[in-house]
């Protein structure tokens, strides 16, 4: 059965002066090949993404977005009309609490930046969603990483989630574990994104298919 899958890929940014930002190495290849993926299964893709620099996939309707407020609301445009959520973006967890009109300029006194958590795209979608739709969301862990994935499936109250390895980011290729609502862990070994987003794509169907 073709589903509509809303996909999110890529860092965030958020400015504080016209040419300055905070964001993290995240280079957009997971969510692209999901996005990818998900188009050779047949299913309609909606692939939000911010800055990458990657040959979108063909055949996936692209939107393009900066910050992480900027995600939230390019998602919850459309969630309404999608399927499935795969939240793959590394969405920045703060930003600048005031963003400057102008460059700001260097002294010799050291600067405080204050800044604010910015909103959780995806638990946000995930308390706004309506029955059936699956919520699939990714967890990168460097310590106590099953448990504290674990914390983040609950949460946020996710179908499933996937925890990579934190040599994942920006790399071509990953090792994953996936924690479903059921409490069942799998893994999955050391391979390309690719390989990796057949499976989670397999996985976002068996999860539709049984809430259908
Ligand atoms: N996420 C989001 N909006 C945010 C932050 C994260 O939608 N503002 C999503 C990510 O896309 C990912 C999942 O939430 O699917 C990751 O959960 P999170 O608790 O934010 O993980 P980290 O950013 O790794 O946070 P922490 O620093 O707590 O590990």
């Amino acid at each position: 059965v073709a589903l509509r899958i809303l996909i999110t890929a890529g860092p965030t940014r958020e400015y504080l002066d016209p040419v300055r930002y905070l964001s993290n190495d995240s280079s957009g290849r997971m969510g692209f090949a999901l996005a990818g993926q998900a188009v050779r299964r047949g299913h309609r893709v909606t692939l939000v993404h911010g800055p990458v620099d990657l040959e979108p996939p063909a055949g996936a309707a692209l939107v393009p977005v900066v910050s992480a407020a900027e995600m939230l609301r390019a998602c919850r445009r459309v969630w309404r009309r999608h399927d499935v959520l795969l939240m793959a973006a590394a969405v920045a967890d703060y930003a600048p609490a005031r963003v400057r009109g102008t460059k700001l300029k260097k002294s010799a006194r050291s600067l405080l930046l204050h800044l604010r958590p910015t909103p959780d795209v995806l638990a946000a979608l995930s308390a706004e969603r309506r029955a059936g739709q699956v919520v699939i969301g990714f967890a990168l862990e460097d310590r106590d990483s099953r448990r504290r994935a674990a914390g983040k499936l609950k949460r946020k109250d996710l179908d499933a989630i996937v925890l990579n390895a934190p040599a994942a980011i920006a790399a071509p290729s990953s090792s994953i574990q996936v924690l479903t609502r059921d409490g069942r862990w799998t893994r999955i070994g050391w391979a390309d994104k690719r390989v990796l987003a057949k499976a989670i794509v397999g996985l976002a169907e068996r999860l539709a298919a049984l809430r259908r």
